[in-house]
């Protein structure tokens, strides 16, 4: 029993060592070119399905999330970015060394719909090489992030630029959204987009077509804001996509060095004797008065004023109020007085009923006319108006 637990144990550590070396991928790449790397759902989604389960044919499209950073710290190294619009579009690490040196980068995927977590390791090791001494950069308007990062649409934009340096020795110094660079976030309209900055270099220098930007007749026409023209043999943009920004054009002559900034002068360590120092005179005093005014005394009446205003309604007022209660209780004795004298009137008038109904009140009776239908044999007086009261002063007892 306990022979086969521990075999199943070996396996396991076998398999996770497997798969741990699976999961660690190396590269190697020089300063100063562009590194890319896709993180790509698929890979992960092997992680998170075993394999039979793929082969039972039900295979998911997970939304995922991914969460980089240098093994044992808490984010990328300086030079490395990562991108991922959505949680249904790949992921993107990428961006351009400076210098030499090795890094880890810890890749942690979370599957949105299980919420599992698969862990890849990346080590990349940069290696000096020499810099590209001439350099351009170039704003791609119609473009995002995201989507000029697959290798297929960087081999496009390289192309076409390679056409316009007139060399095929080019490579993609760096990739920048332009939102790094204090672009705006565009309108989430069809035809609206970040935009990206590319930067190329090559050993070669620059073509005619490219030193076109550094004419002042070119600058001129780019500060005027208008059209900028430029001869159809310069256009080398294969989809509308890829061309550039012709006004957002800038050339890097790297080749030679940076002037040294001058050497700073040593002196002699002594101060020269200046006489002695002179404090500057104080400033003229200023009269606070007027301030204190306005923002003590004025709203300290204010508030006095509105006190005593307040004391007058609350004890002044007082008698005011229980007078008017008074009143009011006058007036409610008076209305039930009246109320007795009126149910005392009606009923006088009811006592009265002996005599004849006016003949608009009575059924049957026809105004036009004035004829009277069957009067008082069907309807008399003596029909009780309200049944089941017994009123001394009604009249529902049959007449004598
Ligand atoms: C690449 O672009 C980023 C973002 O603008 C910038 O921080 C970085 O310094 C650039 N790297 C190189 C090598 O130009």
């Amino acid at each position: 029993m306990a022979g086969s637990r521990s075999w199943v144990f070996l396996l396991t550590v076998c398999a996770a060592s497997l798969f741990g070396a699976n999961a660690e991928i190396k590269f190697t790449i020089p300063v100063g070119r562009l590194f890319t790397y896709e993180l790509m759902r698929e890979t992960f989604q092997n992680d998170f399905e075993p394999l039979s389960k793929l082969y039972a044919g039900r295979l998911y499209d997970d939304p995922m999330i991914f969460k980089c950073n240098r093994q044992n710290f808490p984010d990328l190294p300086e030079w490395l970015r990562f991108t991922q619009r959505q949680p249904f579009d790949n992921g993107f690490l990428y961006g351009t060394p400076t210098s030499p040196g090795k890094s880890i980068i810890e890749i942690y995927a979370v599957n949105k719909r299980s919420y599992e977590t698969a862990r890849h390791i990346l080590v990349i090791k940069v290696v000096t090489e020499k810099m590209l001494p001439y350099q351009a950069e170039f704003f791609l308007k119609l473009r995002e992030i995201e989507k000029v990062l697959p290798s297929t649409v960087q081999d496009e934009i390289k192309q076409d630029l390679q056409k316009l340096w007139d060399t095929g020795a080019l490579e993609i110094v760096n990739f920048t959204n332009a939102l790094d660079r204090g672009g705006r976030v565009p309108l989430p309209l069809a035809g609206h987009f970040e935009g990206v900055y590319v930067k190329v270099g090559s050993e070669r220098y620059f073509s005619e077509c490219l030193l076109r930007v550094l004419k002042t007749e070119h600058q001129k026409q780019c500060t005027r804001g208008g059209k900028v023209k430029i001869p159809g043999d310069c256009n080398f943009c294969s989809i509308p996509s890829n061309c550039i920004s012709w006004c957002k054009t800038e050339l890097f002559d790297l080749s030679k060095p940076e002037p040294e900034p001058p050497a700073p002068t040593v002196g002699s360590g002594i101060l020269e004797a200046a006489g002695d120092f002179d404090p500057p005179e104080s400033p003229p005093s200023r009269d606070y008065f007027p301030d204190y005014m306005v923002t003590v005394i004025v709203p300290l009446i204010l508030a006095i004023v509105l006190c005593l205003l307040l004391a007058y309604v609350m004890f002044g007022r007082r008698e005011g109020l229980e007078k008017r209660n008074a009143r009011t209780n006058q007036i409610q004795l008076y209305h039930h007085h009246t109320i007795h004298g009126n149910t005392d009137e009606l009923r006088n008038m009811a006592g009265n009923r002996g005599a004849l109904p006016p003949l608009s009140t009575l059924p049957m009776f026809n105004c036009r006319t004035g004829e009277r239908a069957s009067p008082l044999q069907s309807d008399s007086p003596t029909i009780p108006l309200i049944m089941a009261q017994h009123d001394p002063y009604s009249d529902t007892l049959p007449r004598k």
